[in-house]
């Protein structure tokens, strides 16, 4: 048998904000691995914890941000204990973020080619490559993402770009600085449908390829589908249920899995709302057992005041969840 890999590996993280002094205890104990080569999706409800995740694994949280506990290993080393040196270097080589808001990801004021320039710099430092030769790396990337006119884009700002093509642009250039890891935060949700659908398969055809691995955020079960070859489904900041996509799909254990299958495909953020009553708690005063109890149908005291552990369905897929464990 083939030996697995693990790129990054995300244990037991726990993530709090602060505003006013009142602190929300977002993510809980959130664990999964990405293996190289593969795609692994997060899904659930708006303001469940995804992009919250996806920053804390490039270990850019907002400064009201606090990390309480875990560890986020990329190939073995623990990112939150890196020196500054190394730190940047992990952003530069090793992970990439394509963010949910386009315009954020690009500095505003440099152009395209400057910060390409910037990106593959330390990414080829050891080859010793010509501006020449790196801007022709940087065109390479644009066409392999379906921007036909590298020149213009190269000569742009990123002002004079399209949301889509500053979404590429930012996957061309994690491509050409061979990051491993992509960290996708719903790319494309923002545009319009054909161009989400572009950069989708743009993005599973290099998984494909082998060089990269993808960890995808999205509220749609649909691209899950389409993309991922694992899945974590996420419920106020826990991970309820995971593995391999296609079990987790024909066979969905947790109550809160199976409520989202029901409102395929595409949830926003009342969508669940119709299948289960209720909304995701107040992260200021978290339920003390399982965060989904409160709205569960099938919810009893073990459920209210005890945390559920993960339970084996197969090798490939787990759920956390008493009642499901107990096969009811
Ligand atoms: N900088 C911040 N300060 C305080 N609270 C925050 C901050 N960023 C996020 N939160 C809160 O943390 C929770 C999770 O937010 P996050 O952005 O991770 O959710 P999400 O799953 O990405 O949602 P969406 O699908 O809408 O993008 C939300 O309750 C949100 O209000
Ligand atoms: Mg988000």
């Amino acid at each position: 048998m083939e030996e697995k890999t693990n790129v990054l590996e995300v244990r037991d993280l726990s993530v709090s904000y602060t505003v006013a002094n009142v602190k929300t205890h977002v993510l809980e104990g959130v664990s999964f691995d990405v293996e190289k080569g593969k795609s692994v999706g997060i899904v659930g409800e708006s303001g469940c914890g995804k992009t919250t995740t996806l920053r804390t694994i490039l270990n850019v949280l907002p400064s009201n941000g606090t990390i309480e506990s875990g560890e986020i290993l990329y190939e073995g080393e623990n990112i939150l204990e890196m020196p500054k040196a190394r730190l940047q270097e992990y952003r530069q080589k090793g992970a990439g973020m394509i963010f949910q808001d386009p315009s954020s990801a690009l500095n505003p004021v440099i152009s395209i080619k400057n910060q390409f320039l910037e990106a593959l710099k330390y990414a080829h430092k050891d080859k010793k490559l010509t501006k020449t030769e790196l801007l022709e790396k940087a065109a390479k990337s644009l066409e392999t993402v379906s921007l036909a006119d590298p020149d213009r884009i190269l000569n742009s700002y990123p002002f004079q770009l399209s949301g889509g093509m500053r979404q590429r642009v930012c996957i061309a250039m994690t491509m050409a600085a061979q990051r491993q890891l992509l960290l996708a935060d719903e790319p494309g949700t923002a545009l319009d449908v054909t161009i989400q659908d572009q950069i989708l398969r743009l993005i599973k055809s290099l998984v494909e390829s082998g060089e990269l691995s993808v960890v995808m955020v999205t509220h749609s079960l649909g691209v899950i589908r389409q993309v991922t070859t694992s899945v974590n489904i996420m419920y106020a900041g826990t991970i309820v249920e995971g593995g391999e996509t296609k079990q987790v799909f024909e066979n969905p254990q947790h109550p809160y899995t199976q409520a989202l299958m029901d409102c395929l495909p595409k949830l926003t953020g009342s969508g669940i709302a119709k299948g289960i009553p209720g909304r995701i708690p107040d992260y200021s005063n978290p339920p003390k057992g399982c965060r989904f109890a409160p709205r569960c149908p099938y919810a009893d005291e073990k459920c209210r005041n005890e945390k559920p552990v993960r339970h084996e369905i197969s090798a490939e897929h787990w759920v956390a969840c008493f009642q499901a464990e107990e096969g009811k």
